[in-house]
């Protein structure tokens, strides 16, 4: 059966790729060829995909079903029904949370998750989200080349690079992304020009890299964080665009007046920031804000008057606070979208 040749590293990204074309030949398994893949290809793929090598490699077919099947340790029998049943996977880095009772075990665990998934690299534990910079920390359970979590991921046909034991990502936010693109194209459409963005809470920039692909709306690019490796991920993610490391309370010393649309993505202070950032807007004309908060359910009208209260200079032209989901009991996940114009 042909197979496309693909660098490990992209396996995921490839993957996806001859799946959305129909490309990929379902239900065989991926070959490891040392530094590189075998990807099964459909009989309707095209002789020549890209420069990769195609070969010949027999089609990997019947293996265990799931990666419970292949540890080899003999986890006691009450054990086994803690096996975590779900993960995430970034890229190339699994992420999977080990109970405390399965701690024991939990090198082989990441090793029969490594051999199950073909695009996996490295398997982390994740032992809870830390500090300010809301990174993960990662324990490394197995790895089959380096150890380093800095992988790329691909999201609505934009690829990246992001590193889950380093700085904040989350593609579980990648609808919200769709959603500044279309505050974006609209905020043009009104302004009858392009517009300057500006992300100070821009992780490793997942909103502005869709936003680069659109010159026709979009102007100058403005995103920082205050995390160095997220700074440092942003200006590879971002080459052509203003990227820095700098604390977003301070930022509009440095760039007053920058942007037309400004995106608070910080959910536990998002409304306290608000009138520490209202100096990166432009004045006189319509500008938006779109933001993200964390708030108990019953206090999204607070939210909103403390909004108010913050722009009470402004002149507000639509204020949208929006349940979008629930974070814990009791607490919601809610999308803040302004207009106003500055004086
Ligand atoms: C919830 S994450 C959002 C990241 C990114 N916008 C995304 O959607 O993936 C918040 C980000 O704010 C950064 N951060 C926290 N405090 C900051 C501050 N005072 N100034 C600038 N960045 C800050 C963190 O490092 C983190 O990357």
């Amino acid at each position: 059966m042909r197979h496309l040749r693909v660098p490990r590293r992209e396996t995921s990204l490839w993957r996806d790729k001859l799946a959305s074309n129909g490309w990929l030949a379902e239900g065989h398994g991926i070959h490891k060829l040392g530094e590189f893949t075998g990807i099964p290809l459909s009989e309707g793929a095209p002789s020549k995909i890209d420069e990769l090598e195609m070969i010949e490699l027999e089609p990997l077919t019947s293996g265990p079903k799931h990666w419970t099947e292949r540890i080899s340790e003999d986890i006691p029998v009450a054990l086994r029904e803690l096996l975590p049943m779900s993960h995430d996977q970034i890229g190339d880095v699994i992420i999977v949370k080990i109970p405390d009772e399965l701690e024991p075990y939990s090198k082989s665990i990441g090793e029969a998750m490594i051999a199950q998934h073909p695009s996996a690299r490295i398997v982390c534990a994740d032992n809870g989200v830390k500090g300010n910079f809301r990174v993960r920390d990662l324990a490394v359970l197995a790895a089959d080349e380096t150890e380093s979590t800095r992988t790329r991921v691909r999201e609505h046909g934009n690829v990246f690079w992001t590193d889950p034991g380093l700085v904040y990502y989350s593609p579980r936010l990648a609808n919200e992304r769709l959603e500044t693109i279309e505050c974006a194209r609209n905020l043009s459409l009104k302004l009858g020009r392009r517009i300057s963005v500006c992300d100070p809470y821009a992780g490793v920039g997942p909103a502005l890299v869709p936003l680069t692909k659109l010159p026709e709306i979009v102007d100058e690019i403005y995103a920082s964080d205050l995390n160095p490796h997220a700074a440092e991920l942003l200006q590879l993610n971002l080459p052509n665009q203003h990227t820095r490391c700098a604390d977003a309370l301070t930022l509009s010393a440095e760039l007053p007046e920058c942007c037309d649309l400004l995106l608070v993505n910080l959910p536990h202070d998002c409304i306290e920031h608000i009138p520490h950032l209202l100096g990166l807007l432009k004045k006189g004309q319509e500008v938006a804000i779109r933001g993200w908060a964390i708030i108990p359910a019953e206090s999204l009208q607070d939210a909103e008057a403390e909004i108010r209260n913050h722009l009470s200079k402004s002149e507000v032209l639509s204020l949208e606070v929006k349940s979008k989901k629930s974070y814990a009991s009791n607490i919601e996940y809610v999308g803040i979208e302004v207009h106003l114009v500055r004086s």
